[in-house]
């Protein structure tokens, strides 16, 4: 998490440049597969974190997935299904790094 000023003449992706309806990202499919969200308000910053995270290399468990994940709060507590779907993204995309599972 960064502030937005301190991104003055950066390129910046909001959840609504991530994926489409029709074509979501890898790691919004995984939140809808694990029930990752209930009201929704805190869906966005856990995505866009989860990709930040997975894209830095920080999934390599679920404690460094939990710690990775820690400023984002969920009001409805569905820390378990966040945690399945990130975890769930970061295999798939460490199977296409490494050219598919085996
Ligand atoms: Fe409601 Fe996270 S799904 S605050």
């Amino acid at each position: 998490m960064t502030l937005a000023i301190m991104q003055e003449g950066r390129r910046v992706t909001t959840i609504e440049g991530l994926g489409t309806p029709e074509s979501p990202h890898a790691v919004q499919s995984a939140f809808v597969e694990h029930d990752g969200m209930q009201c929704g308000f805190c869906t966005p910053g856990q995505v866009m974190s989860a990709v930040a995270l997975i894209s830095e290399g920080h999934a390599g468990s679920d404690d460094e997935i939990r710690e990775w994940m820690s400023g984002n709060l969920c009001r409805c507590a569905a820390y378990p299904g966040i945690l399945a779907a990130v975890r769930t993204a970061a295999m798939a995309n460490a199977d296409a790094v490494a050219g598919g599972p085996s």
